[in-house]
C-alpha cells in the first residue's frame, strides 16, 4: 500500500508535519483518499498552482469551505466575482490602510488583556492572550461592535472544524453549521443599520463602494467572504503570534538578539514563525484539466489543496 494511502485525518489534524515531510520524499504530488484531495507538498509545486488559475481554479464544487460558508466566497471565486469581493475588502485591509489605525484599534485591547493575564497566575497564552486580543482586533474593524470574545472564539473555531472538513463528517459539520447560523443572526441586523448609516466599520466599506449608501452590494453576496474573513482575520494572527512567542521563548539567544534590535528583528521573527508552524495547512484549488505535476497526472475536476510546507521550505509557501 501506497503511504499517502494510509494517511489518516487523525494523523494530518495532530501533526502534519512529518506526513508532509515524507509525501515530498516518496509522492510529492499524491492522491490521498482519507481527506479526497491531491496534496501537493513541495514549494515549487505549491507555487505554480497558486499562480496558474487557468490550470488549477480556486472554486472547488466539494470544497469544505463553501460547504461551510455559503458562495461565493472571496477565496473559492476567480475572475471579475473575486475581483469584486476584493475591492470591498481592500479599502480596509491593505497594509497601507492598515497601518493606520492599528495602533488606536490594537493597543488599548492589548494593554486590557496584558492587565488581565498579569492577575491570573498561570494561563494558557493562546485561550486567554492571543486568540482574545486577536479576535477583538478583526472583530472591532470589520463592524461588530459588541460581540464578546468567548462567542467570537466559538464562532472561529466552529467553522474552523467546518473549513477543514475535508472528510466531509457530519458531526462536524453540524458544529462549523451552528456557528455559521449564529453569525449569520448577528450580520443581519448591522448590514440593516449600514445600509442607512454607513460607517468607517470594514463591513460598512464592503456593503458601499465608499462611505455613500449610493451603491450597495447585496449582503448575500457579502455573507460568505464575511465569514471567511471572520474566520480566518481572527484565527490566522493570533495562532501566528502565539508560535513566534513559543519560538522565541524556546530559543533565548534569538530572544536576547530580538530584544535587543526589535524593529529590525521583530518582521523577521514574524515571518519565521509564519513559515515553522503555518496558521493555514492548506489552501484547495481545482484541476481545471488533466495536468501533469510532480511526475503525475492529475484529472480534471480534482481538488487540490497545497500544504504549507513548513520546516523544510525556506519561504512560506502562501
Ligand atoms: C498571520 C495572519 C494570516 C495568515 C497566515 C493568513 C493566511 C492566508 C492564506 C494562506 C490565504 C490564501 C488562501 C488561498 O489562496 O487559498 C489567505 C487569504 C485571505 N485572508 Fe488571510 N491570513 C492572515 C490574516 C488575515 C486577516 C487579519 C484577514 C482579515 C480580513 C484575512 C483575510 C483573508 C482574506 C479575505 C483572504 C482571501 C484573499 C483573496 O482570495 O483575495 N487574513 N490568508
Amino acid at each position: 500500500m501506497a503511504f499517502a494511502d494510509e494517511i489518516t485525518v487523525a494523523q494530518l489534524e495532530a501533526d502534519p508535519y512529518p506526513i508532509y515531510a515524507r509525501l515530498r520524499r516518496e509522492s510529492p504530488v499524491a492522491w490521498v483518499p482519507a481527506a479526497n484531495v491531491w496534496f501537493v507538498t513541495r514549494w515549487q509545486d505549491v507555487e505554480f498552482v497558486s499562480k496558474n488559475s487557468e490550470l488549477f481554479a480556486a472554486e472547488v464544487p466539494t470544497s469544505p469551505v463553501e460547504r461551510s460558508m455559503g458562495k461565493p466566497t472571496i477565496l473559492t471565486c476567480d475572475g471579475p466575482v473575486h475581483d469584486e469581493l476584493r475591492r470591498g475588502f481592500d479599502q480596509k485591509y491593505r497594509p497601507r490602510a492598515v497601518a493606520e489605525y492599528i495602533d488606536d484599534l490594537a493597543r488599548p485591547i492589548v494593554a486590557e488583556y496584558l492587565e488581565r493575564i498579569a492577575l491570573l497566575g498561570e494561563i494558557d497564552l493562546m485561550a486567554h492572550y492571543f486568540e482574545p486580543t486577536s479576535s477583538l482586533c478583526l472583530a472591532r474593524s470589520l463592524g461588530f461592535d459588541s460581540v464578546d470574545v468567548k462567542t467570537l472564539q466559538r464562532w472561529f473555531h466552529g467553522m474552523a472544524i467546518g473549513a477543514a472538513n475535508y472528510e466531509n463528517d457530519p458531526e462536524k459539520q453540524a458544529i462549523s453549521d451552528a456557528a455559521s447560523a449564529e453569525v449569520e443572526a448577528a450580520i443581519i441586523p448591522i448590514f440593516e443599520r449600514l445600509e442607512k448609516h454607513p460607517d468607517d466599520s470594514a463591513m460598512s466599506r464592503m456593503l458601499h463602494d465608499g462611505m455613500e449608501p449610493a451603491c450597495t452590494r447585496a449582503r448575500a453576496f457579502l455573507l460568505p467572504s464575511i465569514k471567511v474573513a471572520l474566520l480566518g482575520g481572527m484565527q490566522e494572527p493570533g495562532h501566528g503570534a502565539g508560535t513566534v512567542l513559543v519560538g522565541l521563548l524556546t530559543n533565548p539567544e534569538q530572544m536576547k538578539a530580538l530584544r535587543s534590535d526589535l524593529d529590525r528583528l521583530l518582521p523577521k521573527a514574524v515571518d519565521e514563525g509564519l513559515r515553522w508552524v503555518a496558521p493555514i495547512g492548506t489552501q484547495m484549488r481545482r484541476a481545471t484539466r488533466d495536468v501533469e505535476l510532480g511526475g503525475v497526472t492529475i484529472p480534471a475536476g480534482a481538488p487540490v489543496p497545497q500544504s504549507s510546507p513548513p520546516h523544510a521550505a525556506t519561504r512560506r509557501a502562501t
